[in-house]
């Protein structure tokens, strides 16, 4: 069908247009000049491309308006495509027309280097910049491989509230709020236990959203609000989940290689490293990895009573922090999955390893190059007691978790699940330095604007 709303023609077509006048709507990235020659680079959203002006060429009226831009003032450039082999995308405009919309004055971000913390202030304008540019449209990419993937193979979007009554993971990271004469609400730090009933519903499910958690952790991988992604499935037990999850990723980090090439160019990300990330991932047990360390010397600081500091073992029974991950990864250089962690440091509704009832069918997925975990998952606690042993354990409420029980009561399955950070996936894929680069406006502990 052919559409009907108001389209333009786009700097990505440019190179299947050579030879075609068009018409380009865009902004000024800068403008140089050179005698007769004015060189506008113009940026439309979908790429970066230089329009040349050459005075002879076209009306005064024309050099003029070209002289007179200014960054960031909006245009319209009408002119003809022309190969160009030494410019990015293969391809220049000969200008024949310009039309301004509005000239600019004193863009706040010039080509000079700004800290980082001028740059998140003024985060509503820093978004033009080619690197922050290249990483939204590698997150658009990421988003669509993800549906892309679950809706062709046989899941059913079924998002999640935002607002719910109780706690998914954990008490302490919760946002709240009043809930009319209901008493409190909190934001979602998950959508896991309503998939789990959706998917006793419709089989395979996916929920995807934001997700929030009062971090305090200001580190360069947390954000207040994040997206998460999270598949949950009747009958799969946690070979499967970690299969599943493995295939996620892979199809993921492929898309981005084959649809990205150019937004990976301009973020000068190593492809060799994207390409190595292919099935079958790297797999150990939590007891492995804790194995591993002992027996390579990364050794933890433990601060003693008097304040002093001393090196330790790392002692069975701990969750790993960000250095043990990034130790760990030092051997590999495709993603890991780590599985089987101790009860005592995983969520409640995770089950236990029949086979040794210390650890929980638990896996995290961590990725290369320093980027730390991406995805958290389980089989779930599928019998009814159990679960509720652990509810009262970690002084939940039975009332409020009662309908979560009843899946358990009502024809209860093996199932499996995890959750992928988007924010985290795109700081892989692009290398980018920070998370906070990773999604259009970012909140942390210390930002909520703009
Ligand atoms: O490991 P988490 O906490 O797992 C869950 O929430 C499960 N309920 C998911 C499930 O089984 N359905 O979080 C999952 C992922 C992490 O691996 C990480 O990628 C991301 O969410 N994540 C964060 N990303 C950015 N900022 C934060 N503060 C994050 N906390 C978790
Ligand atoms: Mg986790």
């Amino acid at each position: 069908m052919e559409s009907r709303y108001k389209s333009f023609v786009t700097v990505e077509q440019l190179p299947a247009l050579v030879g075609q006048t068009v018409t380009l709507h865009g902004w000024v990235q800068d403008k140089t000049g050179k005698g007769k020659l004015t060189f506008i680079r113009l940026r439309d959203g979908s790429g970066m491309v230089q329009c040349v002006v050459f005075a002879p060429n076209v009306e005064e009226r024309v050099v003029n308006d070209a002289k007179s831009l200014t960054q960031e003032s909006s245009i319209a450039i009408t002119g003809t495509v022309r190969a160009e082999q030494r410019a990015p995308g293969g391809v220049e405009v000969d200008v024949a027309d310009v039309k301004i919309y509005q000239l600019s004055t004193d863009y706040p971000i010039t080509p000079k280097e700004h800290g980082v913390e001028f740059l998140i202030e003024k985060r509503h304008l820093w978004l033009r910049s080619s690197r922050q540019h290249a990483i939204m449209r590698v997150r658009a990419a990421v988003v669509k491989a993800i549906r892309d993937f679950f809706d062709g193979s046989g899941f059913k979007l079924m998002d999640s509230p935002m607002l719910t009554p109780n706690a998914c993971e954990g008490t302490s990271t919760l946002f709240e709020t009043e809930y009319f004469d209901l008493g409190k609400a909190y934001l979602t730090q998950s959508g896991q236990l309503y998939a789990e009933a959706s998917a006793m519903a419709l089989g395979k499910v996916y929920t995807f959203g934001p997700t929030f958690r009062a971090e305090k952790s200001k580190t360069r991988r947390h954000l207040t609000e994040f997206w998460m992604v999270e598949p949950e499935m009747a009958y799969f037990d946690l070979n499967d989940d970690m299969d599943l999850a493995e295939d996620l990723v892979e199809y993921i980090v492929q898309y981005a290689l084959k649809t990205c090439q150019q937004e990976l160019g301009v973020l000068e990300r190593d492809l060799s490293k994207l390409e190595a990330v292919r099935r079958p991932f790297h797999r150990m047990s939590y007891t492995e990895a804790v194995e591993w360390l002992n027996k390579n010397n990364v050794r933890l600081n433990r601060k003693q009573s008097d304040g002093s500091e001393v090196q330790i073992d790392f002692p069975w029974g701990e969750d790993f922090g960000a250095p043990q991950e990034e130790a760990i990864m030092t051997q590999f250089n495709k993603p890991c999955i780590i599985h089987r962690y101790p009860t005592e440091v995983k969520a409640f509704y995770m089950k236990r390893d029949p086979e040794n009832p210390r650890v929980v069918l638990a896996m995290d997925m961590l990725a290369p190059e320093g980027a730390g975990e991406i995805i958290g998952g389980s089989q779930r606690e599928d019998n009814h007691d159990a679960l509720l042993e652990r509810i009262l354990h970690e002084g939940l409420s039975q009332e409020e978790f009662q309908w979560y029980l009843d899946l358990r009561k009502y024809g209860s399955v093996p199932h499996s699940g995890f959750g992928l950070g988007l924010e985290r996936t795109v700081k892989w894929i692009t290398g980018a330095e920070h998370i906070r680069e990773c999604i259009p406006f970012p909140r942390m502990i210390y930002r909520i604007s703009p």
